[in-house]
């Protein structure tokens, strides 16, 4: 159990918490579901991308998935090996392109002719064979939220499978690269295991009639999305899950590449904010609190909702309120209607499956400094990144011009 009272009182609200024990758990549970098969879990860094958690993964054994070049050097300076190194993504800079070229990671993720062009040059220029995969679209509906789904064809991740085909022919008759790894990943925060089979099973197909024109791909990567319970949603069983994919892939000889991110992250963190008053008008009922949308943007983008526990307080007793951050937004809130007991200042709220998609998607708006992170392993804090002053939050900006 962590005492959340006493961290809040050590470290100051808001403030993320991560368990980096339950992060263990979740990625052993994945690693042992791939077992008897050549597998890799690489890290979808996105989802909490502090250098302590990646360094975590890493030691543990994980790869990584970035989206930019940031990504990457994060994954590297944290101890991920360039060999365990994907970089995925709808648009890459000629730069992002060229250092990830020379970092030698494991492959680039293409997803678009453009882009495969772009590499195709870069290699050339900087006199290497560029190890790509190629991001499928199945044009499956993976029945999530519309702003995380990404495998059907109104979106703007990956090619169709008849573009994928002839962008592997391509690549195969080039001299600049070398098709290594196919991918797909249909969207985030999935809780059904049949969409992402049958997309399995189209890709796998693929994999089948690139073999009859010699093109013998080694990555099987199948993406993240692995959903975990924020309320009371069905989740996928990582055994099932490996069960699932693994049916699809008889005869063929490939190491399958997950990249959960929610999965390893979310259960393990949690937001902490403290109660600055409560206001009542004749509709409503608001918690006003220290935490923010810019320090959990989550309900406030896509109303997710996160179970919030009031420290000392009866659980599920009370009456509903709104708990809303000082920004100056309407849809600056945590929760919605949420049934709490009376709450007075300085009482601790603590916002569950905070872990992924948390800290990460935080920002400055009204010039609020991000909170400081804190890791817990086997009953020890230590602080993984310092709450961001004044002064930081001006450093970049050039003094202000003279009128
Ligand atoms: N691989 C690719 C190519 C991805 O685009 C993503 C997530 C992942 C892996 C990791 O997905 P996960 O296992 O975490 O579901 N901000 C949203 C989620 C956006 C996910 C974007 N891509 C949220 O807070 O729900």
């Amino acid at each position: 159990m962590i005492d959340f009272t006493a961290l809040a009182q050590k470290y100051d609200t808001p403030l993320y918490v991560y368990d980096f024990d339950a992060m263990q758990v979740q990625y052993e549970a994945l690693k042992t579901a791939f077992k008897g098969r050549k597998s890799m879990v690489a890290y979808a860094i996105k989802a909490n991308s502090n250098l302590s958690v990646i360094k975590h993964f890493a030691t543990l054994g994980a790869g990584a998935d970035c989206v930019s070049i940031g990504e990457v050097r994060r994954a590297l300076r944290a101890g991920i090996a360039s060999y365990k190194i994907i970089f995925s993504g709808v648009g890459k800079r000629d730069d992002e392109i060229r250092e990830a070229l020379e970092s030698n990671i494991l492959y680039i993720n293409v997803e678009s002719d453009g882009e495969l062009e772009r590499v195709e040059q870069i290699a050339a220029i900087v006199g290497t064979v560029a190890r790509i995969s190629i991001r499928v679209n199945p044009n499956i509906d993976p029945k999530t939220h519309p702003y995380i789904s990404t495998g059907l064809h109104d979106n703007k991740f990956g090619v169709d499978i008849n573009s994928a085909k002839r962008m592997y022919l391509r690549a195969k008759n080039s001299e600049y690269l070398d098709p290594v790894g196919i991918h797909f990943h249909i969207g985030s925060q999935l809780t059904e295991l049949e969409p992402i089979r049958e997309a399995a099973v189209i890709v796998a197909d693929l994999v089948r009639s690139l073999q009859t024109v010699n093109i013998d791909l080694k990555f099987f990567d199948i993406g993240g999305g692995l959903g975990i319970r924020y309320r009371d949603e069905a989740t996928i069983s990582p055994y099932d899950y490996a069960q699932a994919i693994l049916s699809t892939l008889t005869a063929l000889e490939l190491t399958v590449i997950c990249e959960p991110g929610r999965f390893l992250t979310a259960n393990a963190g949690y937001f902490l904010t403290r109660v600055l008053y409560e206001k009542v008008n004749e509709q409503k009922r608001f918690v006003i609190v220290d935490g923010a949308m810019n320090d959990l943007l989550r309900p406030s983008l896509y109303g997710a909702y996160h179970y919030i526990e009031a420290v000392g307080k009866p659980d599920g007793e009370g009456t509903p309120a709104d708990v809303v951050g000082p920004v100056c937004e309407s849809g600056d809130f945590l929760a919605k209607d949420y049934v709490l007991a009376p709450l007075k200042h300085q009482d601790l709220l603590v916002v569950h499956s905070a872990g992924a998609y948390g800290f990460g998607m935080g920002s400055n708006y009204n010039t609020r400094g991000r909170s400081a992170e804190v890791a817990v392993t086997q009953g020890k804090d230590r602080l993984i990144r310092s709450r961001e002053s004044f002064e930081d939050l001006i450093a970049l900006e050039t003094p202000y011009l003279k009128s």
